[in-house]
């Protein structure tokens, strides 16, 4: 079965595969949806603009980006609340992903273009939103080099995907969390502002470390002087100290997370006191030690608001207060919720109903 709506050609299942999906049991990212949306880019223009069955590929065993590492990602949700389906911010995520592009010496993709193909993917794959508050479809737009070359130079093809996984919370649990004093996310001049796959490769093996020792993840410091705090694992972190939010500024080490960005939106518009500003490992402990930290939380699109109730650092935990006390983390993430399901003011204009 196959038709042509405006420039996507659309070919759905013959026999779709929700009936085998427990929606009340799903592990994160291992379940795909029926669709997904594909797209080429070759003599300087995307084409082949597709919506197909979720399948597995073929490509040579030289294209680029298997040994070179030319691969960006996203990471975005939409939400479900009866008929209407609903996703937030999704321009911000696209923007960052054409921000990645150019980092990596990869094309931008027009927003028009990429939007067009993620509202018709939500259409034909509407029934893969759960539609409960805990519940969501992740969306992974993704794009990669796809030259068969083996010599390092950009790309000069590339393909471009999205596919949807129904998915339940991240984490299950408050976060253990350890400082790392040794290895690095992402150094000055570097590519930690980018959804870059490597990041995330590279952050393994530390990731690794701290599980072993008994974290559920890590806090990465700067790479000079492992002195200052960075980011929590693949969150932007934040801090409530003596009733001041505080999270790492953006200056090129870490992911500008539109969480983040939405959080501060949220904090200062209800009267909170926010600070960008470096902070110190030192503080954070002091702050710890004394009582002054009230809350500690990961904020990112899969978990949404993680809390954090140890921090490790130099061999002693340090126990945070009781997550059932944490007033402005808790109240964020009802609001977020609850906004991305269309049942608060959108006074920002950041939820689009398809
Ligand atoms: C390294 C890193 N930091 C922060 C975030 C949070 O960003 P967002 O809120 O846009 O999901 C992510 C997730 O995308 C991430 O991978």
């Amino acid at each position: 079965m196959s038709t042509e709506i405006a420039s996507i050609k659309i070919t759905k299942v013959e026999a779709s595969r929700i009936g085998e999906v427990d929606f009340d049991n799903i592990p994160f990212g291992k379940v795909f949806s029926d669709h997904m949306f594909t797209m080429d880019y070759s003599d300087g223009e995307w084409k082949n603009l597709e919506i197909t069955p979720f399948k597995d590929l073929t490509f040579s065993p030289a294209i680029s980006s298997l040994h070179y590492g030319q691969s960006i990602f996203e990471g975005m949700k939409a939400y479900r609340r009866g008929e209407n389906i609903y996703t937030f911010r999704a321009k911000d995520n696209f923007d960052r992903l054409n921000k990645s592009a150019e980092r990596m010496c990869m094309p931008s993709i027009p927003n028009k273009l990429v939007m067009d193909g993620l509202r018709e993917l939500l259409k034909v794959d509407k029934d893969w939103i759960p539609d409960n508050e805990s519940n969501s479809l992740y969306l992974r737009p993704f794009m990669f080099a796809t030259d068969e070359y083996v010599g390092i130079r950009p790309s000069e093809k590339y393909k471009f995907i999205i596919f949807c996984c129904p998915v339940g919370s991240y984490y299950t649990e408050p976060l253990k969390v350890k400082i790392e004093t040794h290895y690095t996310r992402a150094a000055n001049g570097g590519v930690g502002e980018a959804k870059a796959a490597g990041n995330y490769a590279s952050s393994l093996y530390p990731a690794k470390l701290a599980n072993e020792q008994g974290y559920h993840q890590l806090l990465w410091t700067d790479s000079k002087e492992h002195k200052y705090i960075e980011e929590s694992g693949t969150m932007n972190v934040m801090f409530v100290i003596d009733n001041v939010l505080i999270t790492p500024p953006l200056t090129g080490t870490i992911l500008p997370g539109i969480t983040r960005k939405s959080v501060l939106e949220i904090a200062k518009d209800w009267g909170y006191k926010t600070e960008e500003r470096q902070i110190t490992v030192d503080e954070v402990i002091t702050a710890a030690k004394n009582n002054t930290l009230q809350e500690a939380f990961g904020a990112g699109t899969a978990a949404t608001i993680a809390q954090i109730e140890v921090i490790g650092h130099e061999g002693t935990n340090y126990d945070l207060p009781a997550v059932k006390d944490r007033e402005l983390s808790n109240k964020l993430l009802t609001f977020l919720n609850r906004i991305k399901r269309g049942l608060e003011d959108d006074k920002w204009g950041w939820i689009e109903k398809i």
